[in-house]
């Protein structure tokens, strides 16, 4: 069935215009009516370069795409339409075929309202929302690709079984990655209770020993009169986690990892947008490793940095969305002899809603 795409282009919201191979105005939306201030009837048929001017930023865009770009886009652009200001906008030209070009206007209004719907919140929102639905649509398919390997290597001879395996640990290696991932649509805002930073380190500390970091050795310097901080306990075990696990991979056998936690009353931070903000407690994880480069040290929080051949690069931008959601921070310094990973935590205060 063929659609009558009429009415779509007649509700188009931009301004926008179909120019013959001769330059001459084919087709105009409602929207390019009201922006004008010209009716159909007036323009149709006429050159376009009646309405813009010789020589002017619209006629020329048109020009770049009948001369073969296939679409060309000139960022605020006084428009006139006959001898008439009409706004800033932005103009985009693309290249229908035969000579043909689509003209819209995009007007600095609309154009800004969409900036701002694009500023990074929700940005982020959108990015947990489709990370969500991308695990979910993900998963399925995936099980069955891992099941049909597992199937097939019951009837293969040893080297195609190589295979079958590979298939599988790639498979179970985009589960884990769309596992990473999905975490971030579930954080959502954090019920924060009181908590003994020392058990989570202590917890952490035995996960590690007792997998990744089996071949590092440990030191604990645990600053006893710590009260406890507003917090949730799983998200700072995985911040901690993910931590100790950058920490062991930066080392070989041999390396030391230093825990430390001190308890710094006096220590208030003005973080960009909020009031002062006290953050007393203080949470170090010190390494032996040979360092973060300094180009690296510019984007290590920013989801997707890495310099491992396997890793996702989400655990440090993790990290800090975690640290963040707790009114907290992270920070790190780095050198040849290793690297500190620093987190600081607000305190629990009785009368916290
Ligand atoms: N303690 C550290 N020592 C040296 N480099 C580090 C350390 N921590 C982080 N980095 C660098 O920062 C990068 C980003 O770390 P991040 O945890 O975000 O991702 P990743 O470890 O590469 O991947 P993933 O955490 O998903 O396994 C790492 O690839 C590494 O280059
Ligand atoms: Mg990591």
């Amino acid at each position: 069935m063929k659609r009558d795409f009429e009415p779509v282009w007649l509700a188009l919201p931009f301004p926008s215009f179909v120019i013959g191979a001769d330059s001459g105005i084919l087709e105009v939306n409602d929207a390019a009516e009201g922006f004008c201030m010209l009716s159909r009837k007036q323009m149709r048929g006429k050159a376009l370069e009646k309405f813009t001017g010789i020589g002017s930023a619209v006629l020329d865009a048109v020009m770049q795409a009948q001369g073969g770009m296939r679409s060309v886009m000139l960022h605020d652009i006084e428009v006139a339409w006959g001898g008439q200001k009409r706004g800033i906008a932005n103009v985009q030209t693309t290249r229908l075929g035969q000579g043909e070009v689509l003209l819209t206007l995009h007007p600095r209004s609309i154009a800004d309202k969409m900036d701002r719907s694009l500023s990074h919140r929700h940005a982020a929102r959108s990015v947990a929302g489709m990370a969500a639905m991308l695990a979910h649509e993900i998963r399925n398919p995936l099980a069955g690709i891992s099941g049909a390997a597992q199937l097939l290597r019951s009837g293969l001879g040893p080297e195609d079984q190589e295979l079958t395996e590979l298939i599988e640990e790639e498979a179970t290696r985009i589960g884990n990655l769309v596992n990473r991932v999905e975490a971030f649509g579930e954080l959502g805002p954090v019920v924060v209770e009181p908590v003994n930073i020392h058990d989570i380190i202590d917890r952490a500390h035995r996960a590690a020993a007792a997998g990744f970091a089996s071949h590092i050795r440990f030191k604990q310097r645990f600053d006893p009169s710590i009260p406890p901080t507003a917090g949730n306990a799983d998200q700072l075990m995985q911040v901690l986690i993910n931590l100790l696990k950058n920490a062991a991979e930066a080392m070989p056998k041999g390396g030391v990892i230093t825990l430390k936690t001190a308890f710094r009353p006096g220590v208030k931070l003005s973080l960009p947008g909020k009031r002062r903000q006290s953050l007393p407690i203080e949470i170090s994880i010190k390494d032996t490793g040979s360092g973060i480069s300094q180009a690296l040290m510019a984007d290590i929080f920013e989801p997707f940095v890495s310099s491992k051949a396997s890793g996702t690069g989400l655990g440090l931008s993790l990290v800090s969305k975690i640290m963040a959601d707790h009114g907290g921070m992270v920070d790190c310094k780095t050198s040849e002899n290793g690297t500190e990973f620093r987190l600081l935590l607000p305190v629990w205060k009785q009368e916290r809603p």
